[in-house]
């Protein structure tokens, strides 16, 4: 029988339970990022979990698995691939995230060797790419081998023969030397590849890191020599005699046989050096041109390496001191104005590209003015009221993962040529006035539809998801049918002429014409037909009026039913006044601002000459207020006043939607029951003097219960 004591513990089934889930994320993330060269988390992501796998595993030692992969290092080699056992295994390093893991190895390392006096270490960057393992014997290179699992990996030998940093022959080389380092692909390089990639619509790659892995483990090494990839040695592996006495020494010995070891490596006195030197490495990290993650400290002296050996999988004399991923310093070479759907101006960064949280980041926002300028959009100062100007060295993020921001400046490295940057007053592309209206944060483009970039803009918005969705005419096409000088497309109007337009079957002779070939246009023409009936809320969304998005294009397109309604009543209309006004007003969720800005685009006349034209192509499907058969309210519209005891004001009005009633915020003529809560006042007085219905909470809820 079991003994109560013998039963596991609720804190252990947990944990037991969250070992499984992480053994689980880790291994794939490992398969993601070594097999199959494509990570889908980001490293401070994998960092984490491996973190707390440790602290889970070190709470409870008896349900760490035998296979656990916190002792484990990369992934099983690729079928494909020979494979090459290393003689001596390839580890991997432990992490620290702060100063306190910095002095918790020093302090680790002491208490191992019960050693109080001076100790050596040597900082040098970390650098992101893969580890590669060469083997010299009589000075010739007779194998490479990536990392593998550690204990095997894959035999690159022919592919290595290809990186110019990597030499094939040693002189005066001992009989056998393994040489292990990082395999690498530049900024320069890298960029350069994907813009091949591009030109050959091949498939691009995420980063600098990914583009080497996938360059170096290439089955056919004819690929592998026409990718640029680099090597720095850092590490030997078997060797037949010691290199040096010292790490740093032996890797200046490496660089005597003809490896490229790093520039930036130094010896340093102890954990403060070491900080400093981190710091150095962090600040030049946008400039080195290629990746690093870190910086890696190792004990300098070779015999207390040997003394201090091997973890698991990691090596004790070492660690790697990692930045935080996402953040990293570069510089800012441009600032570019972008013209938005709805003419804003929006300021971008220009970068020297630099990977945040294993993405190359090239631009991030500006947003506006007053953020360069160093101010708030209510006036109080950011950044100590620094302004950010072209040459400055700036500190990257991505917040959330999306579009990266910029966190900081290095004013102490601001170049003596800088100047304060000046806000265009005109829209850089079509030369119109940048208004910025007061109580505004934004410049705007005064030159609606003439403006390209706006034109362009609220095409791409027209077609999009939520809009009028058309398959196969995406942001890339209408930037090609915008240009196009034989088959133009300016407005959404011309999107459904286009076919007519095509009399002489244009589109289907260019069959090189981006991804137009003659299958894809007569689907095309089907797609773009497909949407000439279109429900009357997507018609109003996808006019791009600023202000209205989804929600409120439903909101007018159920108060005025059908498009000839709408058109009459923006056409009546004026601001702030008049009975159309208060009609439009009266829409629960519509406000004086986003009704201003539809009366404003009915009324203008080339904006109502484009809506018009498009009108002309299409079959409106008028939208039908939520009906639900059998509801009393259906269609009828109810205005809500006082305050209701049973259900808060929201969901009244949901409420009251869901059984396909229109729920308006004031009295009108059209209003036909009014819902008086307690303390309802001049609205009920109003709503008797009109004939209109009154119901209190409970006849309002008996009215709609049963229901
Ligand atoms: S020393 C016993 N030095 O980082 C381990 N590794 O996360 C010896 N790496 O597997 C490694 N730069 O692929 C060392 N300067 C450097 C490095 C470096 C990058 C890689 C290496 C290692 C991984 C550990």
């Amino acid at each position: 029988m079991l003994k109560n004591r013998d039963l596991p513990s609720s804190s252990e089934v947990k944990a037991h339970q969250r070992i499984i889930v992480l053994n689980a994320e880790i291994t794939a993330a490992n398969q993601d990022y070594h097999q199959f060269d494509a990570p889908r988390i980001s490293d401070a992501e994998y960092d984490a979990l491996k973190q707390e796998l440790l602290a889970v595993e070190t709470a409870f030692p008896s349900l760490k698995s035998a296979d656990s992969p916190s002792e484990k290092v990369g992934a099983p080699a690729s079928e494909g691939f020979s494979k090459v056992k290393h003689r001596v295994p390839m580890l991997s390093l432990e992490n620290a995230f702060d100063e306190g893991d910095v002095g918790d190895f020093e302090d680790r390392i002491r208490k191992y060797l019960g050693y109080q006096g001076a100790l050596d270490f040597t900082a040098e960057p970390k650098i992101d790419g893969l580890s590669l393992s060469l083997r010299y014997e009589g000075g010739e290179l007779v194998s490479a081998a990536t990392r593998g699992d550690g204990a095997v990996g894959e035999n690159v030998t022919t592919n290595a023969f290809y990186i110019s940093d990597i030499p094939q022959f040693i002189d005066s080389a001992p009989p056998v030397l393994e040489v292990r380092g990082e395999v690498y692909m530049s900024h320069g390089d890298f960029a350069a590849l994907n813009a091949r990639q591009t030109a050959l619509s091949d498939k691009l790659f995420a980063n600098p890191r990914n583009a080497a892995a996938g360059s170096l483990r290439q089955l056919d090494p004819l690929v592998t020599k026409a990718r640029p990839l680099r090597f720095f040695a850092y590490a030997w592996g078997e060797v037949s005699a010691p290199l040096a006495g010292t790490q740093f020494d032996a890797i200046e010995k490496l660089a005597a046989y003809g490896f490229v070891t790093n520039p930036l490596m130094r010896r340093c006195d102890g954990v403060t050096a070491l900080l400093a030197h981190y710091e150095e490495i962090a600040h030049m990290r946008a400039d080195l041109g290629y990746d690093i993650d870190g910086v890696v400290y190792k004990i300098n002296d070779l015999a207390l390496q040997e003394r201090l050996g091997f973890r698991a999988a990691t090596p004790r004399w070492a660690v790697a001191h990692k930045f935080s991923a996402e953040l990293a310093w570069s510089e800012l070479l441009g600032i570019d104005i972008q013209v938005g759907r709805t003419g804003a101006l929006s300021p971008v960064a220009r970068l020297r590209p630099v990977t945040v949280g294993g993405v190359v980041v090239s631009n991030a926002t500006l947003h506006n003015q007053d953020y360069i300028a160093g101010r708030s959009s209510k006036g109080a100062l950011i950044r100590q009221g620094g302004d950010i100007r072209i040459g400055d060295h700036v500190q990257i993020y991505r917040a959330g993962d999306v579009i990266p921001k910029i966190k900081d400046l290095d004013l102490a490295k601001r170049p003596a040529w800088s100047v304060a940057f000046v806000f265009p007053e005109h829209c850089p592309e079509c030369g119109s006035v940048a208004l910025r209206e007061e109580g505004d944060a934004v410049h705007r483009c005064t030159g609606g539809l003439i403006c390209p970039a706006q034109a362009v803009e609220r095409l791409k918005h027209f077609v999009s998801r939520g809009a009028f969705d058309i398959e196969g005419l995406g942001a890339k096409q209408i930037e090609t049918f915008y240009h196009d000088t034989l088959l133009p497309v300016k407005t959404p109007a011309d999107i459904f002429t286009l076919q007519a337009r095509d009399a002489v079957h244009l589109l289907q002779k260019l069959q090189n014409r981006d991804g137009f070939g003659a299958k894809s246009v007569t689907n095309l023409w089907s797609a773009i037909d497909e949407k000439r009936t279109i429900a009357f809320e997507k018609l109003i969304y996808a006019l791009g009026i600023r202000h209205v998005g989804e929600a409120s294009a439903t909101l007018l397109a159920r108060h005025y039913g059908d498009y000839p309604q709408l058109e009459d009543a923006m056409m009546a209309a004026t601001p702030h006044q008049g009975p159309v006004w208060d009609d439009l007003l009266s829409i629960v969720g519509i406000g004086a601002v986003l009704a201003n800005s539809v009366i404003a685009a009915f009324q203008s006349s080339a904006e109502r000459a484009a809506i018009q034209a498009l009108v002309r192509e299409l079959t409106i499907l008028p939208t039908q207020a939520v009906a639900q058969s059998g509801s009393p309210i259906a269609g009828k519209t109810v205005v809500f006043t006082g305050s209701l005891e049973r259900m808060t004001r929201a969901e009244a009005k949901a409420r009251a939607e869901r059984l396909g009633a229109k729920v308006a915020g004031s009295i009108s003529a059209k209003t036909d029951c009014l819902v008086a809560g307690s303390g309802a006042g001049s609205k009920a007085k109003a709503a008797q003097a009109l004939g209109i219905l009154v119901l209190d909470e409970a006849a309002w809820l008996a009215l709609i219960s049963d229901i």
